[in-house]
């Protein structure tokens, strides 16, 4: 079948069951043409909890699928494919972060969205990296545990320099792994660009950077910029998407090895088998848990 004939019948089933399908931005152009909503993780939950439809399918990573099913609890949501994790969100222990917070009652706990929902329920207040320092700014403690992303951390520390922020050595291995050279060579090739970057890469290559700032921020940034070359330091996927809406701009991704693996691991055929019943995963969280994660999630939006 051509993935045009698939992406119909999938538009097809998809009006016919009322699904409502979301696409995080960092998906091929394949499945987020067949989306209803494109975008960062939160946003696309709250967009969820907003539609009538009684079920929704995540393509993107579990932690996203789990955020949705915390929004909309009656709703029954996918995840499009059961293998797409992120490691990052699975790197803190639970019990852990428990006994720091028994061990030290004068810190708040922040946690990075990309958490488990388990991991969520010992935390005092999520955050996404586009409201991360403006929540961390009205939190009243001074003193904060940031988890578990510590390059994220480490930049909402430099912007928010009166809190004592303590940080932990998790992080994206995507992000992470991008080296100072690669800004370096990038710079070297395209001179005039203006160097956009996810806060989840290491301080050395934000430093760098002339905006800085989540993925939707660097979508908005550079389609509203009046500059024209532009080298993306986040998933490769952005560069694409954003080469598609301004034609007459051009955009560089700032090394090939940004390539979130389980990000792209969801396929059509994944979307197209939820819709046939024989595919996917349904979330399923139980209800102590879903009562205990959505504390930082409700502050995240009380302070957001
Ligand atoms: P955003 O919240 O910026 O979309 O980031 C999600 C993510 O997984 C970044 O690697
Ligand atoms: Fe997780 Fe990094 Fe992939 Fe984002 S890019 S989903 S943080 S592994």
């Amino acid at each position: 079948m051509k993935i045009t004939e698939l992406q119909s019948e999938i538009l097809r089933l998809k009006k016919e069951q009322d699904v409502c399908i979301l696409a995080h931005s960092y998906q091929t152009r394949e499945i987020t043409e067949i989306a209803d909503f494109t975008g960062d993780s939160f946003a696309l939950s709250v967009k969820a909890s907003k539609v009538p439809n009684k079920t929704v399918i995540m393509c993107g990573v579990r932690f996203m699928a789990e955020t949705v099913k915390l929004l909309s609890p009656e709703k029954t949501v996918y995840l499009s494919n059961p293998v797409a994790g992120c490691p990052m969100a699975e790197q803190m222990d639970k019990e852990m972060i428990a006994a720091f917070k028994q061990q030290n009652p004068d810190y708040t706990v922040v946690a990075y969205i990309n958490t488990t929902t388990d991991l969520k329920t010992v935390c005092d207040v999520c955050v996404t990296s586009s409201s991360a320092v403006n929540i961390v700014k009205k939190l009243e403690s001074k003193n904060i545990l940031f988890i578990p992303d510590c390059n994220l951390g480490s930049f909402v520390a430099k912007q928010v320099p009166e809190k004592n922020i303590k940080l932990m050595q998790g992080g994206c291995p995507v992000h992470a792994a991008v080296p100072y050279s690669a800004v370096e060579e990038a710079k070297r090739l395209h001179p005039d660009a203006l160097l956009l970057v996810h806060p989840e890469c290491v301080p050395k290559v934000t430093a760098a950077a002339d905006y800085v700032g989540s993925t939707s921020g660097i979508i908005d940034y550079a389609m509203n910029s009046d500059a024209k070359e532009f080298i993306i330091g986040t998933e490769i996927a952005i560069a694409s998407h954003l080469q598609y809406e301004c034609p007459d701009k051009k955009f560089y991704t700032l090394s090939k090895e940004l390539i979130c693996p389980n990000m792209k691991s969801t396929t059509l055929v994944d979307v197209y088998n939820i819709l046939k019943g024989r595919g996917g995963e349904e979330i399923t969280l139980d209800d102590e848990t879903m009562q205990k994660a959505r504390v930082c999630i409700d502050k995240m939006i009380e302070l957001g």
